[in-house]
C-alpha cells in the first residue's frame, strides 16, 4: 500500500490544455473518489496516474517515488475498466493467473493467489467457466479478481461499474466498498454518478473543466459546498437555486424573485442589499404558516418520499417530504425553507458566502 500524491499537474493533447494544475494527496489505505461531468479529465488524470498518458507539468508520487518517467509496469498498479475485456478463449482462472504467468510467478503462488482473490469475491465456484458463460456482475467481480491478484500498492478503477443494470450496480459498488474494507488497498476511483461518489469515497474529488472544485468528506461536500458548482453538482435531487438580495438589516433574511421573503439565519458582514444566489435543498422544506407561498405543479410518489414540483415566485423549485402530504397539482402551500440550512452564494463568482 502506498499514498498518491499529484501535485502541479497539467496535461495537454498538442495545443490542447485539459487539465489546469492540479493537487490531490491521497493518504495509504484511502478511497478517493474522482467525480465530475462528462469530460470534467477524470479517466486523463487517473490515466497519468497509471502511467498510460504522459504528464506535461507537475509530478505524481506513489509512496516516496516520483513516477513521471516509471513505465505502467514497473508503477505497482492495478487498473479496472469500465469495459473489462476479459480474455475470451480463457477460463476465470486463467484470466485471473494472466498477469502473473507473465510475471513468471512460481505456479503454487499464482495458484495460491487466485484462490484467495476467488474466496474473497465469491468466485470459487465459476474458476473453470469462460467469460461467456457468467454475468455482467460476475464478469465484473473476475475483472476485479485479476486486479487483486496482483497485490498493487494501489487499485485504480475507471466507471467499473457502468455496464451493469441500476440493481447490480447498487451490489458491486457495496462490493466494492466492503473489499476496500477488507484489503485497505488505497484506491482512485473514477465515476460520474455523484450518488456513487458518496456512498463509496473516504474522500470525494470533484473536478470540473480540468481543475478541482473542491475536495471533503461526503458530507463536507453535502453540508458545505465551497461554491455554487459543488452544490448543485453533489446531491439528488440538485439543490435548489433562487436569485436576489441579501437583507441584513432589521433582521437577517433573503429577497427571491418577484420579492419573495425568504429565511436566513444569519446574513454575511456587510451584505445588505447584496446580489446573490440562495441555495436551498429539497429535502428542507418544511410545511409552516410563516412560509412563503407557493403552487404545487406535480407530485411524484417514489414511495418511501415524494417529490414535489412547486413555483415559488415564479420559478420553479423541488423539494422532497418524507412525510405524506395530500397535495394536488394547484393547490397552495406555505413553504418554509429551514434558515439554518441556506446555502449563500456569490451571485458572479459562485463562492460561498455564509459560514
Ligand atoms: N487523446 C486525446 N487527445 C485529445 N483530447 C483528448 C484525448 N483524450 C481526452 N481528451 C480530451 O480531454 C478532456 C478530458 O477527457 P477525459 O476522458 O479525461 O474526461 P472524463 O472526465 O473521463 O469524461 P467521461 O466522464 O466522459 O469519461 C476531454 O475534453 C477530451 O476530449
Ligand atoms: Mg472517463
Amino acid at each position: 500500500m502506498a499514498s498518491v500524491a499529484i501535485r502541479d499537474v497539467r496535461k495537454a493533447f498538442g495545443a490542447t490544455h485539459v487539465i489546469h494544475g492540479v493537487n490531490i494527496a491521497i493518504d495509504d489505505g484511502e478511497f478517493v473518489v474522482l467525480v465530475g461531468p462528462s469530460g470534467c479529465g477524470k479517466s486523463t488524470l487517473l490515466r497519468m496516474i497509471a502511467g498510460l498518458e504522459n504528464i506535461t507539468e507537475g509530478e505524481i508520487r506513489i509512496g516516496d517515488r516520483v513516477v513521471n518517467n516509471v513505465p505502467p509496469k514497473a508503477r505497482d498498479i492495478a487498473m479496472v475498466f469500465q469495459k473489462y475485456a476479459l480474455y475470451p478463449h480463457m477460463t476465470v482462472a486463467d484470466n485471473m493467473a494472466f498477469s502473473l504467468k507473465l510475471r513468471k510467478a512460481p505456479k503454487a503462488e499464482i495458484e495460491q493467489r487466485v484462490n484467495r482473490a476467488a474466496d474473497i469475491l465469491g468466485l470459487r465456484p465459476l474458476l473453470a467457466r469462460y467469460p461467456r458463460q457468467l454475468s455482467g456482475g460476475q464478469r465484473q467481480r473476475v475483472a476485479m479478481g485479476r486486479a487483486i491478484v496482483r497485490d498493487p500498492q494501489v487499485f485504480l478503477f475507471d466507471e467499473p461499474l457502468s455496464n451493469l443494470d441500476a440493481k447490480l450496480r447498487v451490489q458491486m459498488r457495496t462490493e466494492i466498498k466492503e473489499l476496500h474494507q477488507r484489503l485497505k488497498t488505497t484506491t482512485v476511483y473514477v465515476t460520474h454518478d455523484q450518488i456513487e461518489a458518496m456512498t463509496m469515497a473516504d474522500k470525494i474529488v470533484v473536478m470540473h473543466d480540468g481543475i478541482v472544485e473542491q475536495i471533503g468528506t461526503p458530507l463536507d461536500l453535502y453540508d458545505k459546498p465551497e461554491n455554487q458548482f459543488v452544490a448543485g453538482f453533489i446531491g439528488s435531487p440538485a439543490m435548489n437555486f433562487l436569485k436576489g438580495q441579501v437583507k441584513a438589516n432589521g433582521g437577517a433574511g433573503f429577497v427571491g424573485p418577484n420579492g419573495v421573503k425568504l429565511p436566513l439565519a444569519t446574513a454575511p458582514a456587510n451584505s445588505d442589499g447584496r446580489p446573490a444566489v440562495y441555495g436551498i435543498r429539497p429535502e428542507h422544506f418544511t410545511i409552516a404558516d410563516d412560509g412563503a407561498e407557493a403552487e404545487i405543479v406535480v407530485v411524484e410518489p417514489t414511495g418511501s418520499e415524494t417529490q414535489v414540483f412547486a413555483k415559488l415566485g415564479g420559478e420553479e423549485i423541488v423539494e422532497v417530504f418524507r412525510e405524506r402530504h395530500k397535495f394536488e397539482p394547484g393547490d397552495k402551500v406555505r413553504l418554509k425553507p429551514d434558515p439554518t440550512l441556506v446555502h449563500l452564494f456569490d451571485e458572479a463568482t459562485g463562492k460561498r458566502l455564509n459560514a
